[in-house]
């Protein structure tokens, strides 16, 4: 989630690449060489000396040599990367997303102000030293955005995927502000409601998943009728990551985004949390379905069950797969807030399934 080094230190890139190379055994000739791998670059990432260079694309060039050097994929710089993954009919497009495009840079700063702001900057830091470059980096006291023909590709790719499959991006920033009031001038992306936007008229759930701000929300952002853009931030590495599984139906619809957060103990032993369900159906709810009533109607009243006596009801629910077609029927349910599966992080044959009312 980017973030790989501090303060755009040139020798860390080799070191931070060969570090992720080596320790999750990542990469061509590696361990798990096939499982497919996307890095996106963090305003830390960013050396300022390089971002003051001809060429917008030129601050990216050295890390990206030194993830080469490392048999990494390269980061995506003015277009996104689109990574496919896909099991069965389940369908992932993940984007990834460079929000660095403009950090360092100056053409997002309004032009009357642009030669003032970049010579106070300079000054602040020959002056206040390595204080004042850890309040420019850990404040941001520059312009995080996204390229426009990367915000241009990203619509494009939701426009033309099909229905079924899930739009993910990642990208180092967060969307929407955070806690920590940032008291630069400019804080947050500077275009992150060109994303929300844009996102928003796809009629299509997205996931969105960022690092940058060392906290862990999800957050859920929906207007009326629209379908949900789920934000999910990770934490940084030294407290652990996530794990995200996505749930789809029998015949391929994305459903649910299941978070799982493995974080260190204070021992330093990673444990996994409670799951986080998330619904991806926003306005496909499908509670008209014949079946899902007949089950919702069924839990209304029962109040609780356990999946073997759901399994087994006489009429049965279903005849051909039921384990299946129960377990999907189940995760409609959960996603529409109709019933409650209290220790959901169980192998379905165990849970304890209840009404919500
Ligand atoms: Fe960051």
């Amino acid at each position: 989630m980017g973030d790989l080094t501090d303060a755009g230190d040139l020798e860390g890139y080799d070191k931070t690449s060969q570090f992720i190379a080596h320790s999750l055994q990542l990469g061509e000739g590696r361990r798990h060489a096939s499982i497919p791998v996307g890095i996106v670059p963090g305003n830390h990432d960013i050396n300022r000396p390089m971002a003051l260079e001809p060429g917008i694309t030129t601050k990216f060039e050295p890390l990206n040599a030194a993830l080469r050097r490392a048999s990494l994929p390269p980061l995506p710089v003015e277009q996104s990367l689109i990574l496919p993954i896909a099991n069965g009919s389940a369908k992932l497009s993940i984007n990834l997303m460079n929000s660095c495009w403009g950090c360092g840079a100056r053409e997002y700063i309004p032009e009357d102000f642009r030669e003032g702001i970049g010579k106070a900057i300079e000054e602040t830091l020959a002056k206040g030293g390595e204080k004042a470059l850890k309040t420019y980096y850990d404040r941001q006291f520059d312009t995080p955005a996204f390229s426009e023909p990367s915000i241009t590709q990203l619509v494009q790719s939701g426009r033309t995927a099909d229905a079924s499959t899930l739009l993910v991006v990642a990208a180092h920033h967060n969307l929407l502000p955070q806690r920590q009031p940032r008291i630069a001038q400019y804080t947050e992306l500077v275009n992150s409601g060109a994303i929300r936007g844009s996102l928003g008229e796809l009629d299509r759930p997205v996931v969105y998943l960022h690092g940058h701000i060392h906290v862990d929300p999800v957050e859920t952002i929906t207007a009326p009728k629209a379908s949900p853009l789920i934000c999910i931030s990770a934490p940084a590495a030294v407290d652990g990551f996530n794990v995200l599984d996505f749930v789809f139906t029998r015949s391929g619809m994305p459903l649910s985004c299941q978070i799982t957060p493995w974080r260190f103990d204070a021992s330093g032993i990673l444990h996994p949390a409670e799951k986080v369900a998330v619904s991806l159906l926003g306005k496909r709810r499908r509670s008209h379905d014949a079946t899902l009533n007949k089950i919702y109607s069924y839990m209304l009243e029962k109040r609780e069950l356990y999946w073997t006596e759901l399994i087994n009801v006489d009429p049965p629910i279903f005849t051909t797969d039921v384990e299946e077609q129960t377990r999907e029927a189940i995760e409609l349910l959960i996603a529409d807030e109709s019933v409650l599966v209290e220790n959901y992080d169980s192998s379905p044959s165990a849970w304890i399934i209840r009404a919500n009312i």
